[in-house]
């Protein structure tokens, strides 16, 4: 066998990460976080996270060569996250990864960071087609059809907010640091449904998403009880919100399920890390099999990338040195 080495870059929001994937087994996956930086502005701020990118880009590329003990000339090509994401923060590990790869004569592979997030499964066992996946993150919110290896389709999606986005917007209606989706998981277990918040479009026979509705209702209730000075039980407030949005995650995911028949379903992106989330699969999907990458894979990060620019090298989907960022990259434009 040939030996088969993928350098992958990820930059698309407040990570910065390099991975070096060597024959299906991941050698190194560094991943500089820049949370802190933007836990004070309570979200993620775009200059911020560019610059953040630009100091640390270098550094990351030879840390990952050197975990992996690999050098640029053991390389098979260099992957890219082009979209979706932050154009600026894109920008640095698209200009990076194309320097590499023309310094070294190497191939560039665009990677959609979605695809990443999905095929970051693999890591867990090979993957069978067809097969549902279900993408929930910061930005992301859909439901994926993979009928063969690389054919990715949406199949429904948010029509407004992403749920990760929910999870830390009402954190920081109660005061939690940036991002609060771990936070509010973990408060989620100590408390109980007591405020019964709305479960949008939940009984409707299709396959999209709402979680404004249930954003707004928990920022009114939180608004109302501060306007009474009527104290709010913190840990019932995040097992309220977390059984809402679980139960809309759940019966959109069985709709699918009994929709389009697949061999497994894999549930990806940081919202994935969700204990609630994997206790609920576990307990009412009995009769699928269920993927999830493993917590560290989650989260944003290279590795998923290398992964799935994999299946794009099989597929012969290379870039020259025009290749551009694309922030609203979806599916169909891949
Ligand atoms: O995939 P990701 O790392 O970045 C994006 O591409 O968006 O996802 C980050 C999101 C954040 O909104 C964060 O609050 C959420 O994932 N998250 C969680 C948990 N851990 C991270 N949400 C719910 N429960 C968790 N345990
Ligand atoms: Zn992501």
């Amino acid at each position: 066998m040939t030996e088969k080495i993928f350098l992958a870059i990820e930059s698309s929001c407040d990570e910065t990460s390099v991975a070096i994937l060597k024959n299906d087994q991941l050698v190194s996956n560094v991943i500089a976080s820049q949370v802190a930086s933007h836990e004070r502005f309570g979200g993620v701020v775009p200059e911020v996270a560019s610059r953040h990118h630009v100091e640390v880009i270098t550094t990351c590329i030879e840390q990952a060569l050197s975990e992996a003990e690999v050098t640029a000339k053991d390389l098979t090509a260099v992957a890219v996250t082009y979209g979706p994401g932050l154009v600026g923060a894109l920008l640095v590990g698209l200009s990076a990864a194309k320097a590499f790869a023309w310094a070294n004569h190497l191939p560039l592979i665009p990677v959609n960071h979605m695809a990443g997030h999905l095929m970051a499964a693999q890591s867990v066992e090979p993957l069978q087609y067809p097969l549902m996946a279900l993408l929930v993150s910061g930005g992301h919110t859909e439901l994926v059809y993979v009928a063969k290896e690389g054919d990715y389709k949406i199949i429904g999606e948010t029509r407004d907010d992403a749920v990760g986005e929910a999870y830390d917007k009402v954190g920081r209606v109660m005061g939690l640091p940036y991002p609060a989706g771990r936070l509010i998981d973990e408060l989620a277990h100590q408390g109980e449904d007591t405020y019964h918040f709305p479960r949008a479009m939940i009984k409707e026979d299709h396959l999209e998403f709402s979680f404004s509705g249930l954003k707004s209702a928990f920022i009114n209730l939180h608004h109302n009880a501060q306007q009474k000075g009527e104290e709010l039980i913190l840990e019932d407030l995040c097992a309220s919100f977390q059984e809402a949005v679980l139960d809309i995650l759940l019966a959109k995911v069985k709709k699918a399920l009994a929709t389009y028949p697949v061999k497994s379903l894999v549930v990806a992106g940081g919202v994935a890390a969700n204990q609630g989330l994997r206790e609920r699969l576990a307990a009412e999907l009995t009769e699928t099999k269920v993927i999830i990458p493993p917590l560290r894979l989650c989260g944003d990060n290279a590795g998923m990338i290398a992964y799935a620019a994999q299946v794009e090298y099989e597929k012969g989907h290379f870039a020259d040195l025009a290749l551009n960022a694309k922030p609203s990259l979806t599916f169909d434009s891949l």
